[in-house]
């Protein structure tokens, strides 16, 4: 036991130094090459989304957005070298050790040294891009350390290089190209929301977004900046994007603060102030053949909840990037007589699948009401009895918000979620981006708290 712990803790630290100090590795420490171990350890982790021969084909692939790369192309993303030429062999071995945080390739820290080079080694085998060109590492300036940000300088860069064009004026992927890219792989690509540091493929570091700007995102659509920008400024503009970061906020139990008498009615009233914010990621719905249509824009949503002795009212913001009349967000609640954790919002409604408690805002509809559904069909086209809930919402540069009021302890519609301060309330959002109705993403569940808990220790 403590044998391993203190592995652990080796591993960890390691990790550590490689990634703070993106330490070069030397080749000395590299094993020799051997293309059968490398193909080995392909075939065991990452044939089933990359494909047994590297083309993205794995049986896998088709629900991840985006889509594992087809490795024989040769065309890689995140490098320290030039746009068109390959990246370093440390560049993969870092995308391998690290994984991409946004996307769905892994990390794979588990696996030895040894194997992840000898996994770069068989990376290469796969595309002649690497026998062809060589990679040429990007002019670099030395980092002038956060003390030396100039985020004025930054902003002005961000304006004149036209990020906004793609990435919008807040960096919320709402800019007037943002819909409009594909990839080298003919799938339709969006510019990374820069707000959600958390959710960047290629890690948020100011080291590697000054990398992106000055190398690009072969294959991605985002060009490379080298020659528009000196190597000093790029590191001026990945402050600049650093300082877009909005802190994630994700709580295990997010707690309502409490109000006595008057609730707020619109997005902007001070009371909010006093409301701590829950962030909850949401994973988009694939389709029925298991495929995502579009590329998925909406990631999170952001939730506050203030309450008074009757009324609950929450305050749910999340990035769409387009404003559109078929916009709609549902809170689900659990109905009064539903036990345990049997529902799954991911693959519900399912056969046999309990109904849930359904508060139900769109855009293009003159008020929110509160159903008990079987399917979201159901809420969406108000079937079964209903009742209407006061909201409110605005749109703004990328982002809704939106107010929704709802008594605690509803006499109607029959069988209606009751919630109270002793026990926690489950909360689950689903989330329709207009453009694309035959797709939503889903939270999992939240326990809120009306009544006092524990302090976060953050
Ligand atoms: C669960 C699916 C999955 C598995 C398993 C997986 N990958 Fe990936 N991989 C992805 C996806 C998705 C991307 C594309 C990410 C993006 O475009 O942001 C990707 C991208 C990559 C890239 C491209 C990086 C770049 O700069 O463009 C490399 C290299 C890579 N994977 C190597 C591996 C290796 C090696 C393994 C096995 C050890 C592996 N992957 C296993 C899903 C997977
Ligand atoms: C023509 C559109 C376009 C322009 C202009 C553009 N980008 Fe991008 N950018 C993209 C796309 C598309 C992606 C996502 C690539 C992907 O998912 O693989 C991206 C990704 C990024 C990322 C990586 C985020 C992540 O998920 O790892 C950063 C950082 C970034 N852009 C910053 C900038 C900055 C700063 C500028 C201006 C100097 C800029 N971009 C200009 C299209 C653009």
């Amino acid at each position: 036991m403590t044998c391993r712990l203190s592995r652990h803790l080796i591993v960890g630290v390691a990790a550590l130094v490689f990634w703070v100090g993106a330490r070069p590795v030397s080749a000395a420490e590299r094993p020799a090459r051997d293309l059968a171990a490398g193909k080995a350890a392909y075939e065991q982790s990452c044939a089933r989304c990359h494909g047994v021969d590297g083309r993205g084909d794995g049986v896998d692939a088709k629900r991840f957005y985006p889509r594992p790369r087809d490795l024989t192309m040769g065309v890689y993303k995140f490098r320290s070298t030039a746009s068109g030429t390959p990246p370093t062999d440390e560049d993969v071995f870092q995308t391998i050790t690290r994984g991409l945080p946004g996307s769905n390739m892994p990390d794979w820290q588990h696996l030895s040294e040894e194997t992840r080079w000898q996994l770069v080694e068989y990376l290469k085998s796969l595309s002649p891009v690497f026998d062809q060109t060589a990679p040429e590492p990007v002019p670099i300036a030395d980092e002038p350390g956060p003390a030396r940000a100039d985020l004025a300088k930054g902003k002005a860069l961000y304006t004149q290089l036209g990020c906004a064009l793609c990435h919008g004026a807040q960096g919320r992927a709402n800019g007037p190209s943002a819909a409009t890219l594909v990839d080298d792989w003919g799938k339709p690509i969006r510019p990374s929301n820069l707000t959600q540091g958390w959710n960047y493929r290629g890690w948020s570091a100011s080291r590697d977004v000054m990398l992106r700007v000055l190398t690009g995102i072969d294959g991605a659509g985002m060009p490379s900046y080298t020659g528009a920008v000196s190597p000093e400024d790029a590191w001026q503009l990945a402050y600049y994007v650093a300082s877009l970061h909005e802190p994630p906020h994700e709580h295990r139990i997010a707690r309502a603060a409490h109000v006595t008498g008057a609730l707020p009615q619109t997005v902007d009233d001070p009371a909010w102030a006093a409301a701590e914010s829950t962030l909850v990621r949401l994973r988009n719905a694939v389709s029925s053949d298991g495929e995502w249509v579009d590329p998925p824009t909406v990631s999170a949503v952001s939730f506050q909840v203030l309450a008074n002795e009757d009324i609950m009212v929450l305050r749910v913001s999340w990035d769409d990037p387009s404003e559109d009349n078929a916009d709609a967000l549902t809170l689900l609640l659990k109905p009064e007589a539903t036990r345990g954790d049997v529902v799954t919002l991911h693959a519900w409604p399912y056969h046999g699948a309990p109904r849930l408690d359904v508060s139900y805002w769109s855009a293009g509809r003159a008020e929110a009401f509160e159903l008990l559904a079987s399917t979201f069909e159901d809420a969406v086209e108000r079937r079964g009895a209903s009742v209407v809930l006061a909201s409110a919402a605005v749109y703004d540069d990328g982002r809704w918000r939106l107010v929704l009021q709802r008594p605690l302890q509803p006499a109607f519609p029959a069988g209606a979620a009751v919630i109270t301060p002793e026990l926690f309330a489950p909360f689950a959002f689903a989330v329709w981006d207009g453009g694309k109705p035959g797709a939503r993403a889903v939270s999992p569940w939240v326990d809120v708290a009306l009544g006092p808990v524990q302090p976060h220790s953050e």
